[in-house]
């Protein structure tokens, strides 16, 4: 079954096409960030409006990079949420014209499934049951998964999210936006005992996470600081403290649960310190570890265009009076 899989739920307008074996023969991606970055953060209006200028031209792109026309696939899977409202209805219309034009099967995906599976693209998918953890600009969550598509959530951000944590030191250093992977850069060769930082609810909240009293941190010791700590440290302290805590909670989840296998996803999990924290993490307790390739972390179509074609193939199918659903859980 060819998919074509379209995502539009924040600041990227993304298009992949999957083929008859599930592999990757196209995946396109507009990123936004240059017209957000100014504003230090996504500016909603201006999402819409530029995802409803570049859907046409990157659904085109990913179909020309696959090789195959409208006609040739079988499937359409779109995100329906979570996400921005406007931003959304511009994929899902998209996505619900072509469907009726075309009359293909259309479904609706929810973006933190696509987050969630975004590791077995390229291998296939995992045996269950397994803990999940999605970290993003927009979502921190741990789920137990017991199947594709049952999913429960343990616990989830009671504040920012880790990604949002990590735009907004970003934008304390002055580092721009969105500034999670320079501070990522920084921390290379910064010291992460450098300055020890508050661990937010780390022996307390059960699955929970609060990462807003460690923003305020940064803030107060910025102010104290007066430029004289080297900003690798500062951004490698930091992280260690964001990095410490979602392993603690993770790995805690998944040995009070008896589950073998974790899956780190999202945006954040392309973090060089997460990822090899994870690592360590899962080799000594005996677990198995699932992270995507950096280029599946963050937001993308190929991770839609997978969940969707799962559904497909179990033979879901969405009518198009099918909507969006902003504040949609998994
Ligand atoms: O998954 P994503 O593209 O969008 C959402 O669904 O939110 O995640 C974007 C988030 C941003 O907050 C960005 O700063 C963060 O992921 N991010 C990183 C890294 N790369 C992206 N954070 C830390 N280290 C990175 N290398
Ligand atoms: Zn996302």
């Amino acid at each position: 079954m060819w998919v074509l899989g379209i995502e539009s739920s924040c600041d990227e307008t993304a298009a992949a096409v999957l083929d008859a074996d599930g592999r990757v023969r196209a995946d396109v991606v507009h990123s936004q960030d240059a017209l957000h970055a100014r504003y230090g953060g996504v500016v909603p209006e201006l999402a819409s409006r530029e995802h409803l200028a570049r859907i046409r031209p990157v659904v085109s792109a990913a179909l020309q990079e696959a090789g195959i026309g409208l006609e040739g696939l079988q499937g359409i899977a779109v995100t329906r949420g979570p996400g921005l409202v406007g931003s959304l209805l511009v994929g899902l219309s998209f996505a619900k014209s072509l469907a009726l034009v075309y009359d293909l099967p259309l479904v609706g995906v929810n973006h933190l499934e696509g987050h969630l599976m975004a590791p077995f693209i390229e291998q296939g998918p995992p045996d269950f049951p397994l803990i999940g953890l999605i970290v993003s600009g927009g979502h921190t969550s741990l789920y137990l998964a017991t199947a594709f598509g049952e999913y429960r959530c343990l616990g989830s951000t009671r504040d920012d999210a880790a990604g949002e944590a990590f735009d907004k030191v970003a934008k304390l250093m002055g580092l721009g936006y969105p500034g999670g992977a320079r501070i990522d850069g920084l921390s290379l060769t910064g010291n992460p005992a450098a300055i020890r930082f508050p661990r937010g609810m780390m022996a307390r909240g059960g699955d929970d996470f609060s990462f807003s009293g460690l923003k305020t941190a940064v803030l107060t010791y910025l102010q104290r600081d007066h430029g004289q700590t080297p900003p690798e440290d500062l951004a490698a302290s930091f992280q260690a403290a964001v990095v410490e805590v979602l392993v603690h909670k993770t790995m805690s989840a998944a040995r009070r649960h008896r589950v073998p296998r974790v899956v780190v996803s999202g945006g954040v999990s392309a973090n060089t310190g997460l990822r090899a924290a994870f690592e360590r993490a899962c080799q000594e307790a005996g677990m198995e570890l699932f992270i995507p390739p950096r280029r599946f972390c963050t937001d993308n179509a190929v991770m839609i265009a997978w969940a969707g074609r799962q559904r497909l193939l179990m033979g879901q199918r969405d009518p198009l009076e099918l909507t969006v659903s902003a504040r949609l859980r998994l």
